[in-house]
């Protein structure tokens, strides 16, 4: 998966640069064309004569050569790289990504990266475990950055803890392994409904419920790294989109999303429904702020929403593939299938709220996958990311099975 990848090396000045020498070999064994550029701080670990030996390129440190004025430009690496690695990264240098302090040919070609980055730490476990170094490691993952964690073990300050960085061979595997996850859905369109719906009473007023719109945006993010053409289409939500193959689109009502993801549909090899549509909205809106009563009831009429899910069902056809989700509290088995079976969907998803960490507005999430024929697959209590890898998983073996005998 590595053979022919363009790999900008990015050392910085840690102890664990000597293993940088190691890491870049193995990158080149397995066909990739390798760039590296290393800070100042860098050179002081491991010399660029070694590294320009084992790339056949001169290795980048200034913004140009003293001797000749050549210039070197961050922002052609920048177009040039299918992957940045940064192995080692220091606490300084995951400081400075984290916000943008340009001193450096690394930062800069950090900041005109137009590919995936990796970031592999090194540092003693003090260091590691400082809040600052996990907020900024925070930051980078929210600028969709890959961490790949330290490992725990020996450091060179004698301590024993979290912060060495990653062995090469780990590192090399995670890279193959995001290339090769990169071709699964390449050419597949996938929609996704996300977040919750607003359903409007009057201009200051909606009714909602307490979805963060999170598992769907994972869900996005998961298709868009296996190469998927993504249309997001979410309610009002406060997450963040990443991945430049993700096309966002804002709804606030059950009826907006109706219409986008009918829209969308018919162009689409699959459609996940994630999002937690209002069921009800109200009969009549009212063009000015309602008054209260003076203490009289209120009553509110209330007509149904759309099923998006279910107006998709039966427009699908045999070659797309539908996902639902049922978050139930009781009977959820028997619930989720009738659901599925009701609405035509491959599979559904099943989040039982009577499951500690699963469903609305957390980080982690734990699921039943239920197929057609009722055949289930439970899942752990996981990241509501890696359960996005789990679902997206399933979708990809299902895609990619049935083009084997297309
Ligand atoms: O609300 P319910 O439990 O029926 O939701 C099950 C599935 O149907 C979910 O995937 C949800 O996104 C979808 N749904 C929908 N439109 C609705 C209600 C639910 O797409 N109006």
């Amino acid at each position: 998966m590595l053979n022919g990848k363009k790999i900008v090396l990015g050392i910085t000045g840690s102890i664990a640069a000597y293993k940088a020498a190691y890491l870049c070999r193995a990158l080149i064994k397995k066909g990739a064309d390798v760039q590296v550029v290393i800070t100042p701080a860098g050179k002081e670990f491991i010399t660029p004569v070694t590294l320009s030996a084992l790339t056949h390129k001169p290795v980048v440190s200034e913004f140009f050569t003293a001797n000749d004025g050549t210039w070197h430009s961050h922002v052609d690496l920048g177009l040039w790289a299918d992957a940045m690695l940064i192995a080692p990264a220091t606490a300084a240098t995951i400081g400075k990504m984290a916000h943008g302090i340009a001193d450096n040919m690394l930062i800069t070609t950090y900041l005109s990266m137009k590919a995936p980055v990796f970031v592999a730490p090194a540092m003693d476990l003090d260091m590691y475990a400082h809040p600052s170094t996990q907020h900024n490691l925070e930051l980078l993952k929210s600028y969709g950055n890959h961490i790949i964690e330290s490992a725990s073990g020996f450091l060179a300050s004698q301590l024993e803890g979290k912060g060495r960085m990653e062995e090469p061979d780990t590192i090399v595997e995670i890279l193959e392994r995001f290339f090769a996850a990169q071709q699964q859905l390449a050419k597949k369109k996938i929609i996704i409904t996300a977040g919750p719906t607003y359903e409007k009473l009057d201009p200051v007023r909606y009714i909602s419920n307490y979805s963060s719109g999170k598992m769907g945006f994972a869900l996005a993010e998961a298709c868009a790294e296996r190469g998927a053409e993504v249309i997001l289409i979410s309610g009002p939500v406060q997450q963040k989109i990443h991945h430049p193959n993700i096309q966002r689109i804002d709804v606030e009502s059950a009826d907006e999303m109706y219409r986008e993801a009918l829209r969308f549909f018919p162009e689409a090899n699959v459609g996940i429904l994630c999002a937690a549509v209002a069921d009800y909205k109200p009969e009549h809106y009212a063009g000015s702020k309602l008054k209260r009563q003076n203490g009289e009831k209120m009553n509110l009429s209330l007509v149904p929403n759309p099923d998006i899910a279910a107006a998709l069902g039966k427009l699908k056809k045999p070659e797309q593939l539908l996902v639902g989700f049922a978050l139930e509290t009781d009977n959820e088995f028997v619930n989720a299938q009738e659901k599925l079976k009701k609405k035509n969907l491959d599979w559904i998803v099943l989040n039982s709220l009577k499951d500690e960490g699963a469903g609305f507005q957390g980080d982690t999430n734990k699921i039943t996958i239920i197929d057609a024929n009722g055949n289930r697959k439970d899942f752990s209590l996981k990241s509501k990311k890696a359960v996005a890898e789990d679902i997206v998983e399933v979708i990809s073996e299902k895609l990619n099975g049935e083009n084997d005998h297309a």
